[in-house]
């Protein structure tokens, strides 16, 4: 029989084993009823910002369309691929518990699905429950194929919170008015950074700051006294998000479908792939109220979007023609406002949180300039220094592959990859302060397909450590496969003799904000055989 083993492909990094196909089929989570979805990936027409153009979509629905479910539901979802691109969709936060073939990052899982192609993606929601969301991953597709997951408690199992009245999804995205894929093409080839999106759009509507806009606002109509839940989900690609409602608090009850201690906050931050549900009480005078999205941008020297995302939160009997009372955001770089929201995570049930650990890895996350060796560095060299914009984990960058890396260990086709990521960074030194190479300014990582495996049932920890080698910044890191318990972060260099983790109540997460020059340690045991993605959730990074 195989070893059993499984891995984690950590943008550099991977994973390794599924069972053979018996041993799936004994264990394979049953689950209660089936859902069945079929999505068409098509283009659509669309008039934005006074713009016409094409984008792509999942039947003709921008947002896409809602999964709905129940814990423990199987869910089966056909993909047909009527687009032109290459597409696949990922189940963001699912737990896939040995369906590592349904994950759906592209050229990690599975190949793309290409145009006229389908492919059928099935799972069960095992234990799940809250707000999650699926999107495209391949290219930046993303930006428009994007839809909520609102997973229900099992029948007569209510929310540990007050029932809410209503409830509603409210989707943080970015807009471009160019083609997101030759955009993405563009940006790559020019070895710089990411232009900022034109607009940020809430539930596909940018509101009236912007031009051309005026009429296109979402809004939730409400009735006064009664509570609302709001499954935020942030489906942008490159930009971290505050979300906050003109004079109403938010109750924040869920976290990445899991729920959390019920935390009382006047504005939130999620970054790409965060979801997050509140509850509002619609307990102010009758009028009419902002709900506002906005930036933190915790990089130096980025450009960004600066233009809030507007939509209302209408209580019946307000004229709709009063004006809306203005929602405060707090300023682009407010780090303290962002630690305030994770202070406030806490598990609502302690969970298994593993207590010994068997394997300890430490890995750098940052950003990168690698040596220009274009002929034409006007064109390709458009970075800092003339140079190329890079990320990378330990300093190794991801190398995408030429088939899927769960393929290719599958079928045991040699050359995709080298199981060789390091545990730990090559070079220890000041990762907020200092540069890894030798000369302080050669800022340049290695490159390569590599991936670190792991024996089935290790408990892991995991440190996250933000690097200043071109500029710290806080990076949303993503794992596939798995939520993992966040038992620590701080600023400034981890120092495990000054760290106290809370092993209490850590808050269960898929997607962790690792504070901009700072760490996070994560723990979770790796139960899932497959090869998993962990990558930095905003796009330009990954
Ligand atoms: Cu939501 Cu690999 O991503």
């Amino acid at each position: 029989m195989e070893k059993l083993t499984m891995g984690l492909v950590l943008s550099i990094t991977a994973l390794i084993s599924c069972f053979s196909p018996l041993h799936v089929l004994a264990q394979w989570p049953g689950g209660r009823s089936t859902r069945f979805y079929d999505f068409k990936v098509q283009t659509t027409r669309i008039t934005k910002l006074c713009n016409t153009k094409d984008i792509v979509t999942v039947n003709g629905m921008y947002p896409g369309p809602v999964v709905y479910a129940q814990e423990d539901d199987r869910v089966i979802v056909k993909v047909t691929n009527e687009s032109p691109y290459n597409v696949t969709i990922h189940w963001h936060g699912i737990r896939q518990m040995l369906s590592c073939w349904s994950d759906g990052p592209s050229y990690i899982t599975q190949c793309p699905i290409q145009a006229g192609q389908s492919f059928t993606y099935e799972f069960t929601l095992v234990k799940q429950k809250g707000t999650l969301f699926w999107h495209a991953h391949v290219s930046w597709l993303r930006a428009t194929v994007h839809g909520a997951i609102v997973m229900y408690p099992k029948t007569g199992v209510p929310y540990p919170f007050t029932y809410p009245y209503e409830e509603h999804i409210i989707i943080l995205g970015e807009y471009w008015l160019k083609d997101v894929v030759q955009l993405e093409k563009a940006v790559l080839a020019s070895g710089g950074g990411p232009p900022p999106a034109d607009a940020f759009t809430i539930n596909g509507h940018p509101g009236p700051n912007y031009n051309c806009s005026n009429n296109d606002v979402y809004e939730i109509d409400v009735v006064p006294g009664k509570t609302y839940l709001l499954r935020l989900i942030n489906a942008g690609l490159n930009t971290e998000n505050f979300f906050s409602i003109a004079n109403h608090r938010m109750t924040v009850v869920e976290a990445d479908g899991e729920y959390t201690k019920p935390f009382t906050t006047d504005r939130v931050m999620l970054g790409p792939g965060q979801t997050m549900n509140v509850l509002v009480t619609a307990d102010q005078p009758i009028g009419k109220y902002s709900m506002a999205m906005g930036p933190y941008m915790s990089a130096q020297g980025v450009p960004f979007q600066n233009i809030s995302a507007i939509a209302y939160f209408q209580y019946l009997g307000a004229l709709p023609t009063s004006l809306s009372l203005p929602a405060r955001l707090p300023t682009f770089n407010d780090n303290l406002a962002v630690k305030t929201v994770m202070d406030g995570l806490r598990s609502l049930n302690s969970g298994n949180v593993p207590k010994e650990i068997d394997q300890n890895l430490f890995y750098t996350i940052g950003l990168n300039v690698q040596q220009c060796h274009s002929p034409t560095p006007q064109q390709n060299c458009q970075g800092l220094n003339n140079g190329t914009m890079a990320a990378s984990m330990n300093n190794i960058s991801f190398v995408k592959p030429k088939i899927s890396l769960l393929e290719a260990y599958y079928n045991r086709i040699n050359g995709q990859f080298t199981e060789d990521f390091p545990g730990v960074p090559l070079k220890f030194y000041d990762f907020v302060n200092g540069a890894p190479n030798n000369i302080p300014n050669n800022t340049q990582s290695m490159i390569g397909t590599r991936t670190f495996v792991l024996e089935y049932g290790t408990r892991v920890q995991l440190i996250l450590q933000n690097t200043g080698t071109v500029t710290t910044e806080n990076h949303p890191i993503h794992l596939h496969g798995y939520s993992f318990y966040v038992v620590g972060y701080g600023s400034g260099n981890y120092n495990p003799q000054t760290t106290q983790f809370n092993l209490v109540d850590p808050p269960y997460l898929n997607v962790i904000g690792v504070p901009v020059g700072g760490w996070a340690a994560i723990r979770f045991v790796a139960d899932n055989p497959g090869v998993w993605f962990m990558h930095c959730h905003i796009d330009i990074h990954m």
